[in-house]
């Protein structure tokens, strides 16, 4: 089944929301100006991009950690290739971070000149398509399939916004070296979510004291994070439900997949992604018992 024309567009082999890009804007981005203080959230969608994004404004910002300062995680980190809020990003003052779900060919070439730092978050395959499912249901930018059989197979074969999940993550960890790049597992974050804000202060040359690391993690957790307006998207334009708060920190955990699927869907899975996945340099997390 194809994805409908009205959701979806395919530039240069890779699936676009018609809602905020245009084929133009995307060929602009080539020359898309980096600053070397630029830094790039770049995901699958549905791998913790928003949980990214959050992390990376409580480090960098101390009035966005302290509380003094009401700015939403969407206006502090746009969208690269879908500028909903048409901000001239040139204006931007510096760090700028932007969040991305642009495959490494795509991106500006001067990122791929390892100008500025990307952070790359991946997540289990399983899970990302559940929590996408999910997803589609609560996005007007996103068409509604309601039988998870379905979506799932259009997920598998890259009929989904951001296409192909394995092509995505294959050719940001094969293009490795032409970047400024850290990767993060969705899963290790969630296991140890200090360590890996130890790991990205380290990254961006960022020094916090102890306690500011901690307030970090106490702020970027589910829980809090779910009731922090400036953090769970509650204004993002596109919501199905126009009350619809609270939506997009949906469970936030591992393993929610073994609620929705049947095993011969997850068996599906293994037949189509297990085996490419091993050459992956990537241990993936299937349970949140399961050790990283
Ligand atoms: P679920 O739908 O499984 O709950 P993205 O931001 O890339 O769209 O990813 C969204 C997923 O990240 C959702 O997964 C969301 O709940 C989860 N997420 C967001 N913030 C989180 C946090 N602080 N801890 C754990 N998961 C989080």
């Amino acid at each position: 089944m194809e994805p409908s024309k009205e959701y979806l567009f395919n530039h240069k082999g890779f699936y676009f929301v018609t809602q905020g890009a245009t084929p133009e804007n995307i060929d602009a981005l080539e020359t898309f100006e980096i600053r070397d203080s630029d830094i790039f959230i770049a995901t699958f969608p549905k791998s913790g991009t928003v949980w990214m994004q959050n992390i990376l404004n409580l480090i960098l910002h101390e009035g966005h950690r302290n509380g003094t300062e009401d700015v939403e995680n969407m206006d502090r980190i746009p969208w690269l290739e879908y500028n909903f809020r048409n901000m001239d990003y040139a204006a931007l003052p510096s760090p700028r971070v932007f969040a991305t779900h642009l495959p490494y060919y795509l991106t500006p070439r001067d990122l791929r000149n390892k100008r500025a730092r990307v952070i790359y978050v991946t997540r289990n395959p399983k899970d990302v398509v559940v929590s996408y499912y999910h997803f589609t249901k609560i996005m007007s930018s996103l068409e509604e399939v309601s039988d998870f059989s379905l979506f799932l197979e259009r997920f598998l074969a890259g009929k989904v916004m951001g296409s192909s999940w394995m092509d995505h993550v294959t050719g940001w960890y094969s293009h490795a070296q032409d970047f400024n790049i850290l990767f993060l597992t969705y899963e290790e974050m969630k296991k140890d979510l200090r360590s890996a804000v130890l790991k990205i202060c380290n990254f961006l040359g960022k020094q916090l004291s102890e306690e500011e690391v901690e307030s970090v993690v106490r702020q970027a957790m589910f829980e809090n994070m779910r009731k922090d307006p400036r953090a769970n998207y509650e204004k993002m334009p596109g919501h199905r439900e126009e009350d619809g708060k609270c939506l997009f920190l949906r469970k936030g955990t591992v393993g929610d997949w073994k609620n929705l699927m049947t095993v011969a869907q997850s068996e599906r899975v293994d037949e189509v992604l297990k085996k490419k996945m091993e050459s992956l340099p990537i241990k993936f997390i299937w349970d949140i018992s399961d050790k990283v």
